[in-house]
């Protein structure tokens, strides 16, 4: 497993092109982001620190707390929401016993999030898992 030292090293060179990498490799590492991490990137890649808070707060992807090892995502935009993204939602924390944003005692969560994975008529949903 790579440090973040390691990380950083192999990202520099490409300095901003290099941040959102930078921060995947990293929070690859526990599944999700410091604000020590954060920094450590921001500094040495070179990118202003609120630069990289922009990009982890931009991607759904990227968890700033910790998540579970299998995180399923729904979108809760305007065009999933109208095609029953709340039902979606409520059904799997039913089914977890969770609300979204919390995770079971085996490492599984629920998240609404806001996306454009692609046009269809229903509530997009994605999964990590994470080991
Ligand atoms: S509105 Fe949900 S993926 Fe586009």
């Amino acid at each position: 497993m790579d440090t973040i030292e390691t990380i950083i090293e192999y990202y520099r060179m490409q300095g901003r092109a290099g941040l959102l990498p930078a921060l995947q490799a990293a929070q690859a590492r526990e599944r999700w982001l410091s604000r020590e991490q954060v920094t450590q990137i921001a500094q040495g890649l070179g990118v202003p620190l609120a630069e990289a808070y922009g990009v982890v707060k931009f991607y759904s992807m990227l968890y700033t707390e910790p998540v579970g090892r299998q995180c399923i995502r729904v979108c809760d935009d305007v065009v999933c929401g109208l095609a029953g993204a709340e039902t979606v939602l409520a059904e799997l924390e039913s089914r977890l016993g969770i609300r979204r944003g919390e995770t079971t005692p085996d490492g599984r969560c629920v998240r609404s999030t806001s996306g454009d994975y692609t046009n269809t008529r229903r509530p997009k949903t994605r999964g990590d898992t994470r080991h």
